[in-house]
């Protein structure tokens, strides 16, 4: 998509497609400008589909709970209560306490395959470990951890569109039986609290805020499945297709560990795992030199600013010791700005340690592609196809 993004940033900027209904902002200034004034340009509805599900589709979601808005699809108020009450509960060291963890998590994943010498990456690594480790956030027991990986993945070909109508009944089955999995894990932890992110989220109190309600939190902890699982593979991927197309980088990286933070974040900005994302038109308002009415739908194209060249100089170029590395927009900016990033960087670093430790000599198979999912919104390859010295 890059040089698209590239000519619409030079030649139409903010445009109106007729084709989609949806206004296209392309230029980072202008990316930031309606991150920066959610009164404007709300996040309210973001995920509904413009086409409404078949009927059979819908008649299996009805008999789910109702569905809430919940943080990244809310606006202020309600969504400045609830980022203050789950903020708390999201603090950074809770991730960092959790990094042995994930390490572990990795090297049972590695163990299982190390000796086979090659094989895909995706299918093997960069698709389970971030599942295990929302799981495992989440305080979903490991004996449930393959229930609920097959449920991520048939709402992952769900939100996808791509799924025959047949297969997104069973799609929208596996959804309501989700929402109800997670409804009992939050009422059991209301009964009995543990030392983990659900118990915290409960106990949050804050000021003239209202608690979170058992339906609020069971939204949140869908969103939170969807928004740390399908984003950190792509990471994960978009990453090592970025480090093995040149070898030498890898090895650099090997050989100093200290670079790894700075790896990550170019990642992020050369290849955004979010592209792009929605927000509604509350008023009439210029941007980039038009004028959008009010309901205007809008996407604004993270990876297309993050790819500016009146920001970052030479663009196109991979360069973690680049001197603006950090104005980058991969994780947005201002009040949605992503809750989970300290997680997903934490994820992505010891991903690339342990695979550097336990896959020697770690390389793209030659005549091996990558295929993406042709998604508007998610980019990371489907298949990453490598090989190692087996140990
Ligand atoms: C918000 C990207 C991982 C949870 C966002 C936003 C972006 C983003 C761009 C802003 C959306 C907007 O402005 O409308 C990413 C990327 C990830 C990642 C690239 C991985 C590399 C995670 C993880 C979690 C998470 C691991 C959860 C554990 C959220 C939530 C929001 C959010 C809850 C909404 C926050 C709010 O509206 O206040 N993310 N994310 N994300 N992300 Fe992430």
């Amino acid at each position: 998509p890059y040089p698209l993004y590239g000519r619409i940033r030079r030649e139409a900027p903010v445009f109106f497609d007729e084709a989609l209904h949806l206004w296209i902002v392309s230029r980072y200034q202008d990316v930031r400008a309606v991150l920066m004034a959610p009164e404007t340009f709300s996040s309210l509805n973001i995920f509904q589909s413009p086409v409404p599900p078949p009927p059979e589709v819908l008649e299996v979601l009805m008999q789910g709970p109702q569905g809430l808005p919940s943080l990244i699809d809310d606006d202020p108020p309600n969504h400045t209560r609830v980022r203050t009450l789950v903020g708390k509960a999201f603090a950074p060291q809770r991730f960092a306490a959790l990094e042995p963890r994930i390490r572990a998590l990795a090297r049972s994943l590695l163990d299982a395959f190390a000796h086979e010498g090659q094989g895909d990456l995706v299918s093997r690594f960069t698709y389970p470990l971030p599942a295990l480790v929302i799981g495992e956030i989440m305080g979903v027991p490991r004996s449930d951890m393959d229930q609920l990986k097959r449920w991520a993945e048939d709402l992952t070909l769900f939100t996808a569109g791509t799924a025959s109508p047949q297969k997104q009944v069973e799609c929208a089955r596996s959804f309501v039986a989700f929402q109800r999995y997670l409804g009992e894990l939050v009422q059991e932890r209301r009964r009995k609290p543990k030392d983990d992110l659900v118990s915290a989220i409960l106990q949050a109190r804050h000021g003239e805020h209202a608690p979170m309600s058992d339906a609020e939190l069971v939204n949140l902890l869908k969103n939170l499945h969807f928004a740390g699982h399908e984003t950190t593979t792509n990471l994960l991927g978009n990453m090592l297709v970025l480090l093995l197309q040149e070898p030498e980088r890898w090895r650099e990286l090997q050989a100093d560990r200290s670079l790894l933070p700075k790896a990550i974040e170019e990642a992020l900005r050369m290849d955004s795992p979010v592209q792009g994302i929605m927000r509604t038109t509350t008023r009439e308002v210029e941007l980039g030199g038009e004028r959008i009415p009010a309901g205007a739908r809008l996407v604004i194209l993270f990876a297309s600013a993050n790819r500016d060249e009146n920001v970052f100089a030479e663009p196109e170029r991979y360069n973690p010791h680049r001197a603006d590395i950090s104005k980058h927009l991969g994780f947005g900016l201002g009040i949605h700005y992503c809750i989970g990033a300290p997680l997903a960087r934490i994820e992505a670093r010891v991903a690339l340690e342990m695979l550097g430790e336990q896959l020697r000599n770690l390389r793209l198979l030659p005549g091996e592609g990558f295929d993406y999912l042709p998604n508007f919104s998610h980019r990371g390859p489907r298949r990453l196809m490598v090989a190692w010295d087996p140990a």
